[in-house]
C-alpha cells in the first residue's frame, strides 16, 4: 500500500486542480489553475463559464501534475476524481479526464465525495490521526459537522439550514467592496484587522435552536442592512475609499466575523459535548475547507478545542482550499480498503454521468 501512486483530479467548483500523492504520503506534485478572473467578472461563479474553464485547462494541468512528479501515466496505480457534490457541469470535465487517463493506462478509478476529502486530508498532514475523531468543514458551500467513526463512517451532528460561512464571506466582501481577485474570504480576513470587532452589533444566529445546525443567511441580512445604514458603496474599491469610508467597512468586517466565529464555536461545543459522550476515546478536532485558512477562524476553534481537552488538527491553508491532493489520498484511504472501480473502456461514451 506504501507504493501506491495516485493522481487526484478535482473540477467540483471554481478551481482545476491535480496532484499526484504517495501512499506514504508523499506529495509528488500539486497543480491549481484557478479561475480567478472570472469570479472578479460574474461577481461569483457561474457554471457555464466554470465548465469551459476547466475543460480549456485540464488536459494541461493534469499533464503538468505528471511532468512535475516525473511520472508518465503508466508510473500510477489509479486516479481519484471527485465525483460531487459540486456543480454537475464542471464535474463532468474531471470525470471525463479520469476516465481518458483511466483508459490509456488501464489504471483502476477511485470516485471521491468532495467533503470526504476536506476532512481527510487531515490524515495526510498529521499522519498519526486515528478514528474517531471530530470535524467542522467550512467551505463555500458547506458547513458540517462530523463524528468520523471510521473510513466511509461519518454521522452528520450538524449542517447549514441555508448558506455556508464561506458564502457569507463572499458576499460580504463584495458588498464592502473588496478586491476579489482572490477570494473574499482572504480579503475580509485582512480588512477585518483593521476594525473593532464590537463597534457594530449583529445578533448570533440561532441562539434559541439547541441543535448542532448552522445559519448564515439571517447574519447575511443583517450585515447588509449595515451596510447600507451607512452609505457604503461596493462601487467604490476600499482602495480609493476615505479615512472614514474604510474604518466604517473594517468595523463591520471585523464584527461580522466576530459573530461568524461566535456561532461555528457554540456549535461545536455542543456537537462535541455530544460526540464525547458516544465516542470517549476522541482526542483530535480536525478543521478543515477554505474558510479553515482563516487564522481567525483557527485561533478560536483551538480555544474551543482545548476547552473540551481536544487537540485541534488544521491542514496549511493551500491544503484547505480545494486541490487535488486531498482527492488523491482520499484515494489512497479507499484503495487501501479495496475499494474501486476498473478501469474505463477505452472506447468511452462522450456522455459519462
Ligand atoms: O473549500 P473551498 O476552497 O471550496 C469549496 O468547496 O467551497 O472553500 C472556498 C471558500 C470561499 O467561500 C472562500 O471565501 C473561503 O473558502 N475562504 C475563506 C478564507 N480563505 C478561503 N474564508 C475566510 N477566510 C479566509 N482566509
Ligand atoms: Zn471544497
Amino acid at each position: 500500500a506504501e507504493d501506491l501512486v495516485v493522481l487526484g483530479i478535482e473540477t467540483s467548483c471554481d478551481d482545476t486542480a491535480a496532484a499526484v500523492v504517495r501512499g506514504d504520503g508523499e506529495i509528488l506534485s500539486q497543480v491549481i489553475a484557478s479561475q480567478a478572473d472570472l469570479l472578479v467578472k460574474y461577481g461569483g461563479v457561474a457554471p457555464k463559464m466554470a465548465e469551459e474553464a476547466h475543460s480549456g485547462v485540464i488536459d494541461q494541468v493534469v499533464q503538468e501534475a505528471l511532468d512535475k512528479a516525473c511520472l508518465s501515466g503508466k508510473d500510477l496505480s489509479a486516479v481519484a476524481v471527485t465525483i460531487g457534490p459540486g456543480l454537475s457541469l464542471c464535474l463532468r470535465v474531471g470525470v471525463r479526464k479520469a476516465r481518458k487517463v483511466s483508459g490509456l493506462f488501464g489504471l483502476p478509478i477511485v470516485g471521491i465525495h468532495h467533503m470526504e476529502a476536506h476532512a481527510l486530508v487531515a490524515r495526510l498532514t498529521e499522519r498519526d490521526l486515528q478514528f474517531p475523531f471530530m470535524v467542522l468543514l467550512v467551505s463555500g458551500g458547506h458547513n458540517l459537522i462530523l463524528l468520523a467513526r471510521d473510513l466511509g463512517q461519518y454521522l452528520q451532528l450538524g449542517t447549514t439550514i441555508d448558506d455556508a460561512i464561506g458564502e457569507a464571506y463572499d458576499k460580504i466582501a463584495k458588498w464592502l467592496g473588496l478586491d476579489l481577485s482572490r477570494s473574499g474570504g482572504p480579503a475580509l480576513e485582512e480588512l477585518a484587522l483593521e476594525g473593532d470587532s464590537k463597534s457594530v452589533k449583529f445578533a448570533i444566529p440561532m441562539k434559541q435552536h439547541k441543535d448542532c445546525n448552522f445559519s448564515y443567511a439571517g447574519l447575511k441580512t443583517q450585515v447588509r442592512l449595515a451596510i447600507q445604514a451607512r452609505n457604503i458603496n461596493a462601487e467604490i474599491p476600499l482602495s480609493s475609499a476615505s479615512h472614514d469610508d474604510r474604518k466604517a467597512r473594517a468595523d463591520i468586517a471585523a464584527s461580522f466575523q466576530r459573530v461568524a466565529v461566535l456561532h461555528l464555536e457554540e456549535r461545536c461545543e455542543r456537537a462535541i459535548e455530544w460526540a464525547s459522550k458516544v465516542e470517549p476515546s476522541i482526542k483530535r478536532f480536525v478543521v478543515s475547507g477554505g474558510v479553515a485558512s482563516n487564522k481567525y477562524v483557527r485561533a478560536r476553534l483551538d480555544e474551543v478545542a482545548k476547552k473540551n481537552g481536544l487537540q485541534l488538527v488544521c491542514p496549511p491553508p493551500s491544503l484547505c482550499t480545494d486541490n487535488g491532493v486531498m482527492i488523491a489520498w482520499t484515494g489512497i484511504e479507499h484503495l487501501r480498503k479495496g475499494r474501486f472501480d476498473p478501469p474505463a473502456p477505452f472506447d468511452e461514451p462522450e456522455d459519462i454521468l
